[in-house]
C-alpha cells in the first residue's frame, strides 16, 4: 500500500536525503537485544550511528545473554532496559518516558521445538507483546509520524511449507504450521492492521534461517557444533530431508539497516540466502569441517549422527526470493556459505566458555554481576 497521498506518512523519508536524516538524533529502540540476531543488530547500530541513541529491551529470558554485548556496553550511545514486552504498564511507561523514534522489534520466544511443548508463552511474547509494542507507539506518536518508523522482525516460517519447487514471495499467502511460525503470523497481521486503521508508518521483513556467532545451542547449527566438541550425538530428526535456506547473522542485520533506512511504509521485505540445504548435507559439511578444526580423524564427528523421531508437523522446506530487496534497496548476502560456517565454527571453538555458560545457565549470573550491582 503507498501511503504517499495519506496523512501520518514518513515526512523525512521522502524530504530528506539519508545522509541528513542521520545527522538528526534519534532515539532507536531495539527488543530482544540480548538475543542471538538482536545482539548482531545491537552492536551494528551502536557503533554505525554514533548520533543515535541505541536502547536495547530485552526480558532476558534463557534465550537472552547480555555477555554476547559485553563489547560494546560501555558505548555512551548504548543502554540496556530489561522488562518484558508483555508487560502492559512498563512498556507504556518506557515509551512515555523515552518516546522512542524508531521501534526495531526482535524480542520473541524463537524455537519452534519449544513452541510444540510450551504453545502459550509464544502467544504471551510474540502476539500480546507485539501488540503492546504497536498501541505504546500509537500512544506516544499520537498520529504524527514524521521520522517515526515500527519495523517488525519477521520469519519465513509464516508461510508455511514449500514442495520440491518454488519460492516464498513477498505475496506468498500465509499459512503457518507450528505454533511458533502462527505467533509469528499473528503478529505479523496485526502490525499490517495498524498500518492499514492508524495509518502508523510499519515495515516487516521476513528472513530465512539464520546462524553465526552467539546462537543458542538449541537450534541445530550450534546444537550439532556443541554436540561434537562434547563428543554427544547430532540428532537428525526424520531422514535429514528437510531443507532450509541459511543466511549468515551478519548479513541479516546489514539488512536490517538498509530496511530502517530505506524501507517503504506498509511494504514486506524477504530476505534470503539464495542458499539452500538438505539438514543432513549440512551436517555432513559441518562434521567435516570440525574434524579438521579439531584436528580430528575424518570421519569422527559424522560418526555421532543419530537418526531420530522427526519433529510434529515437520516443515519440509524453506527458500526464500529475496529479489525484491535486491532490486528496490540494494541488498544481498556478502558471506558465501562455507567462509560463514567455518567463520561461525571458529567463533565457538575460540569460545567454548560462552557455550559452557549458556548449557549451565551460568551466564544468567553477568546480568546480576554487570547491572544488579549498579
Ligand atoms: P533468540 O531466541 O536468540 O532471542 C530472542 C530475544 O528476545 C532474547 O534475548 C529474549 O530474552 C528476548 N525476549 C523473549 N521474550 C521476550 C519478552 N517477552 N520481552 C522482552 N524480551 C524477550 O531469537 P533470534 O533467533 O535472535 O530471533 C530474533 C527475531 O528474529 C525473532 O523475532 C525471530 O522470530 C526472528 N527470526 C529469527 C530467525 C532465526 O533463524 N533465528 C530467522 C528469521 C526471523
Ligand atoms: P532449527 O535450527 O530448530 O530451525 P527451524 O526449525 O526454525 O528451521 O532447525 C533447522 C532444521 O534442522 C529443521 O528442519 C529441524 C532440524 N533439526 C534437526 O534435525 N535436529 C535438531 O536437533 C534440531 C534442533 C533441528
Amino acid at each position: 500500500m503507498d501511503l504517499g497521498t495519506k496523512p501520518g506518512r514518513r515526512k523525512d523519508f521522502f524530504n530528506v536525503s539519508y545522509a541528513a536524516n542521520h545527522l538528526i538524533m534519534k532515539k532507536i529502540l531495539i527488543t530482544g537485544g540480548a538475543g542471538f540476531i538482536g545482539s548482531h543488530v545491537v552492536r551494528l547500530f551502536v557503533k554505525k550511528y554514533p548520533n543515535h541513541k541505541i536502547f536495547n529491551l530485552d526480558k532476558l529470558t534463557y534465550a537472552g545473554n547480555l555477555e554476547n554485548l559485553k563489547d560494546i556496553e560501555k558505548y555512551n550511545n548504548y543502554r540496556f532496559i530489561k522488562g518484558d514486552v508483555v508487560d502492559e504498564s512498563f512498556i507504556f511507561d518506557l515509551f512515555l518516558k523515552e518516546k522512542f523514534d524508531t521501534v526495531i522489534h526482535l524480542a520473541a520466544e524463537s524455537h519452534v521445538d519449544r513452541s510444540i511443548s510450551m504453545p502459550t508463552e509464544f502467544v504471551y511474547s510474540n502476539i500480546l507483546g507485539t501488540v503492546n509494542l504497536l498501541n505504546a507507539s500509537r500512544a506516544v506518536w499520537q498520529n504524527d509520524f514524521t521520522g517515526k518508523l515500527f519495523y517488525h522482525i519477521s520469519t519465513d516460517e509464516v508461510f508455511g511449507s514449500l514442495g520440491k519447487d518454488g519460492y516464498f514471495t513477498e505475496t506468498t499467502p500465509y499459512d503457518p504450521r507450528s505454533p511458533y511460525s502462527a505467533s509469528k503470523a499473528s503478529s505479523d497481521h496485526f502490525v499490517r492492521a495498524y498500518h492499514n486503521t492508524y495509518l502508523m508508518p510499519v515495515v516487516i521483513s521476513n528472513c530465512s534461517n539464520n546462524y553465526g556467532p552467539n546462537q543458542f545451542p538449541e537450534k541445530l547449527i550450534p546444537l550439532c557444533i556443541n554436540n561434537i566438541i562434547n563428543k554427544k550425538p547430532l540428532p537428525v530428526y526424520g531422514k535429514g530431508k528437510n531443507i532450509r535456506d541459511w543466511l549468515y547473522v551478519e548479513d541479516h542485520a546489514k539488512a536490517i539497516d538498509i530496511i530502517s533506512l530505506m524501507g517503504k511504509p506498509g511494504e514486506t521485505y524477504n530476505v534470503g540466502g539464495l542458499n539452500e540445504w538438505k539438514n543432513i548435507d549440512l551436517i555432513r559439511l559441518l562434521c567435516h569441517i570440525m574434524d579438521r578444526k579439531l584436528e580430528r580423524p575424518a570421519g569422527d564427528s559424522a560418526s555421532l549422527i543419530t537418526f531420530v523421531k522427526d519433529r510434529a508437523g515437520h516443515d519440509k522446506r524453506y527458500a526464500i526470493d529475496a529479489s525484491k530487496i535486491q532490486k528496490e534497496l540494494g541488498w544481498k548476502p556478502e558471506h558465501k556459505f562455507e567462509e560463514g560456517l567455518e567463520k561461525t565454527v571458529d567463533w565457538y571453538i575460540s569460545n567454548q566458555q560462552w557455550l559452557r555458560n549458556v548449557t549451565s545457565g551460568d551466564y544468567l549470573k553477568y546480568y546480576e554481576q554487570q547491572y544488579e550491582k549498579r
